[in-house]
C-alpha cells in the first residue's frame, strides 16, 4: 500500500513519544447502569492497541464518547494534545480520529468503489495535518478515484470495485469500511469489533491489513472481545470490564490477569456451562470463552452502537 500518511517516517526525523490519545475520567452511564467509567487512557504513537472485554463491558459506548456520537456524563480526552471532548463527530473525524462500526455502514446503492471515495469527501484538505499526506494536496476528482481504487485493491475487493456494495457479504462489507476509513487519512483509526461477522477465511487477511497501517504513519485502536484474535497483532492490549479499565499490558499478560479471566468467565458463564465442562481449561484461556467464537460467520450482530 502506498498510503504515505506516515510524518515520522517522512522527513521530520524526531520520533514523538507523546501519546497520541490520552482520556481521562471519562464516564456515561444509562440510567443506573454505568456503561463507561474509565480514569485513564493512552494510546502511543503508530502502535496498535486492542481495546477488549466481554459482551457489554462498554467497549462501543467508551468509542463513541470518543468520537463524538455520544456525549459523556464527564471526562475530557485530548488527541495530538488538543482537547475534543464533548467536540461533535464531525468535527473529531475531521480532526483525524476516524471511527468504523461493529455494524459496517455502506451505502447499499452506491459502488464498492465509490463507497471509498466518500470517505475523503468531508475531509478532503480541510483538516489541520493534512498537508501531512502527500495525496490530499491534490483535491481533484482523479486523485480521489484513484486513492480510492488503490485501497479497494488494497482490502482485496478489487474484482468488486464497480458491484453495488449492498450485494457484498458481512465480511467484506468490513472491509470495504476499512478502506473507506483509510480514505479519510485518519491519524488514528478506531475500529468497532473489525472481525465480527467476517468469515475466517478473510478474518486474517483483515488482521494483516491492520497490521500494516502503523507503518504507514496509522495509530490504531481496535475494538474486539476475543483475545485470540489480537494477540498476534496489538501492541498492547486494554481490557474493559463493566465500563472500567481493569487490566493493561501485552497479550499474554492480560490473558493471564485474574481480573480479565474472572471478567471473561461472569460475562459468558452460560456459554461455558453448555459447551465446557472443564472450568479449569477456559480458565488457561479466557479468550475461549468468548462469545466471539458464535460471532464468526453472525451478520447480525447487535446495532449496539448506534
Ligand atoms: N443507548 C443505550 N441505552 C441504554 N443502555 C445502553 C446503551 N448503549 C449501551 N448501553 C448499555 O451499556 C453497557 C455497555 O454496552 P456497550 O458499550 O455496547 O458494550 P460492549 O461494546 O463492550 O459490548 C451495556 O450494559 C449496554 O446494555
Ligand atoms: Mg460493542
Amino acid at each position: 500500500m502506498n498510503v504515505e500518511a506516515s510524518p515520522r517516517s517522512g522527513n521530520d526525523t524526531s520520533v514523538d513519544s507523546r501519546p497520541i490519545l490520552v482520556a481521562k475520567d471519562v464516564h456515561r452511564s444509562f440510567g443506573g447502569i454505568r456503561a463507561v467509567s474509565v480514569d485513564h487512557l493512552e494510546v502511543e504513537r503508530s502502535s496498535i492497541v486492542a481495546l477488549i472485554g466481554p459482551n457489554g463491558a462498554g467497549k462501543t459506548t467508551f468509542f463513541n464518547v470518543l468520537t463524538g456520537f455520544e456525549k459523556p456524563d464527564g471526562g475530557s480526552w485530548f488527541f495530538e494534545g488538543n482537547d475534543l471532548s464533548g467536540k461533535p463527530a464531525y468535527a473529531i473525524a475531521r480532526a483525524g480520529m476516524v471511527r468504523t462500526f461493529q455494524s459496517a455502514r455502506v451505502f447499499p446503492r452506491l459502488s464498492v468503489l465509490d463507497n471509498v471515495r466518500l470517505g475523503a469527501q468531508e475531509q478532503r484538505g480541510e483538516r489541520l495535518g493534512s498537508a501531512l499526506l502527500r495525496w490530499t494536496w491534490s483535491d481533484q476528482e482523479k486523485d480521489l478515484g484513484e486513492r480510492a481504487a488503490e485501497l479497494v485493491e488494497w482490502v482485496g475487493l478489487g474484482a468488486k470495485k464497480d458491484d453495488l456494495a449492498g450485494i457484498l457479504s458481512g465480511g467484506q462489507r468490513k472491509l470495504l469500511e476499512l478502506a473507506r476509513a483509510v480514505m479519510a487519512s485518519p491519524q488514528l483509526l478506531m475500529l468497532d469489533e473489525p472481525m465480527a461477522g467476517v468469515n475466517p477465511a478473510l478474518r486474517q487477511a483483515l488482521l494483516d491489513k491492520i497490521a500494516e497501517l502503523p507503518g504507514e504513519g496509522i495509530t490504531v485502536l481496535f475494538v474486539e472481545h476475543d483475545m485470540d484474535v489480537v494477540s498476534a497483532v496489538a501492541d498492547r492490549v486494554v481490557c474493559m470490564a463493566e465500563g472500567e479499565i481493569i487490566a493493561s499490558g501485552t497479550a499474554s499478560e492480560v490473558a493471564a490477569n485474574e481480573h480479565v479471566i474472572e471478567a471473561y468467565l461472569g460475562a459468558s458463564s452460560g456459554d461455558l456451562r453448555d459447551s465446557r465442562a472443564d472450568r479449569g481449561t477456559a480458565k488457561a484461556s479466557p479468550a475461549k470463552a468468548s462469545p466471539a467464537e458464535d460471532a464468526e460467520s453472525d451478520e447480525t450482530e447487535s446495532d449496539d452502537d448506534q
